[in-house]
């Protein structure tokens, strides 16, 4: 009696252990992602233009033919394969941002290891013939769209375009100041948006808040405010086309073009600037200001002196701009500081403190003589906007109490 109950369980279990074949595997486990409307874990790293989806066709044997002709699948070795790495690509990444893509992980890479065994395993499957190049399954944008769209490239665009600017808001909106919490007692949390725990968690909470519109860039409340034309406690922080627009224009136009997955080929990408930028409360102040400069829009391009070159670098090293103070003959501003990406400068600035050494520096200054800024926020002043400079020293002490001040009588040209 007992023998023979184990022998029946004995068959059961043989006819229930039958494996499934790979296109069984395939439909109850692969498909169900290709045809989720929901984005794959790629999405923790990838904004737009690849997903784990281009990968899979509608056929299974389609499908494995594809990842194999590509080089995505280590027949002999499966947990070596290639589209095993893209997808445990995040795995290590434990941040608040990234560990919600875990599940979703585990769910694609399970799936993916069963099917690929047991089409492995299938020496018809194996040994089939290549698709033709056109069948094979990929992403539709190319390399270089891929790498734009990519969240790390788009945080470094936010640190430049945005994050720098912050020096531009006061502390106001400086999460953990004495001035926003005093702010965040009368108005709510919402005005603490720039996180103290830095650009990354600035940016993760801008694209969940209501301040980006990223149907209409342009209309993002993040530059509707600071203009003043949505009504903002703040007042007037940016005119159309100074330093602080401009820079958050670029971004969030980028930014919202990246998420509708508007870039189609290298050549249609925005030119990415070359210089890094890095916000600072130090100040330049310009007194005395020529009556001819009354209420018009002023740039000043600082240029530190090169001991060795015994010249005057050729790019500018800081930078700000606003508008004259035409009665009170003044005009100040904090300074954007500058460095080629990449450079021994740029490194040291982001890692420590940005600020400019104690010497000799050029203030060049220009004048928007016409207005044309405003006309085309996209505009620079140039040569023709040349107003005068000046030679100065001065160490750039740090605070509004501390501006480095310059009598502009002494700016010729
Ligand atoms: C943790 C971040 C991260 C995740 C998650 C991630 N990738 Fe990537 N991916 C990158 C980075 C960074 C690169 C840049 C090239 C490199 O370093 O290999 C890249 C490059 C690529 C490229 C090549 C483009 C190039 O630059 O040459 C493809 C294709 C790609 N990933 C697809 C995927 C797919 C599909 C997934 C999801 C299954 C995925 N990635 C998940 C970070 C990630
Ligand atoms: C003197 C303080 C002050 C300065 C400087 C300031 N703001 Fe504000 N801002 C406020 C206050 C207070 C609010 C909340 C009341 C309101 O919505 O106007 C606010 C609201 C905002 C909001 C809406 C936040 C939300 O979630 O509703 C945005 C966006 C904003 N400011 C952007 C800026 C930018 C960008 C700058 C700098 C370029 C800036 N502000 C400078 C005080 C300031």
């Amino acid at each position: 009696m007992k023998r023979s109950t184990a022998l029946l369980a004995m068959l059961f279990l043989a006819a229930s252990a039958r494996a499934e074949t790979s296109q069984e595997v395939f439909e109850r486990r692969i498909l169900p992602i290709f045809k989720s409307p929901s984005p794959s874990s790629c999405v923790q790293c990838h904004l737009a233009a690849v997903d784990l989806k281009n990968y899979i066709l509608p056929s299974h044997r389609d499908t494995f033919l594809s990842l194999r002709d590509q080089g995505l699948i280590d027949l002999d070795n499966i947990e070596k394969s290639k589209i095993l790495g893209l997808i445990e690509r995040g795995k290590s990444d434990k941040s608040k941002g990234a560990v919600v893509h875990q599940e979703n992980r585990v769910k694609e890479f399970d799936a993916f290891v069963s099917w690929l065994k047991a089409s492995a395993a299938d020496p018809a499957l194996r040994n089939a013939p290549k698709l033709k190049p056109e069948e094979l399954a990929k992403p539709p944008r190319p390399v270089e769209v891929i790498r734009h769209a990519r969240k790390d490239r788009l945080l470094e665009s936010f640190e430049n375009n945005v994050w720098s600017m912050r020096f531009r808001c006061m502390n106001c909106h400086n999460e953990g100041t004495p001035q926003n919490q005093k702010l965040v007692a009368e108005f709510g949390e919402r005005v603490a948006w720039f996180r103290k725990a830095g650009p990354e968690a600035t940016l993760d909470y801008l694209r969940s808040s209501k301040l980006i519109d990223l149907k209409n860039p342009e209309k993002s409340l993040l530059l509707l405010k600071p203009l003043n034309i949505e009504k903002h406690k703040g007042g007037v922080k940016f005119e159309v086309g100074d330093q602080g627009y401009k820079a958050y224009r670029t971004f969030l136009e980028d930014y919202a073009r990246i998420m509708a997955d508007e870039y189609k080929t290298a050549a249609g990408l925005p030119a990415m600037s070359s210089f890094a930028t890095f916000g600072t409360d130090r100040w330049i102040k310009l007194t005395k200001t020529p009556d001819a400069w009354g209420d018009k829009f002023l740039t000043v391009r600082i240029f530190a002196w090169d001991e060795k070159a015994n010249a005057w670098e050729k790019d500018p090293i800081a930078s700000t701009d606003r508008r004259v103070f035409g009665k009170g003959k003044l005009w100040q501003h904090n300074l954007t500081l500058m460095a080629a990406k990449d450079s021994d400068r740029a490194k040291r600035w982001k890692t420590g403190n940005a600020a400019l050494p104690k010497g000799k520096y050029l203030v060049k200054v220009y004048i928007d003589q016409t207005g044309k800024l405003v006309g085309d926020w996209k505009k620079e002043l140039t040569g023709d906007d040349f107003a005068g400079q000046i030679e100065i020293t001065s160490d750039w002490k740090e605070g509004y109490g501390a501006m480095t001040s310059i009598d502009a009588t002494g700016i010729c040209k």
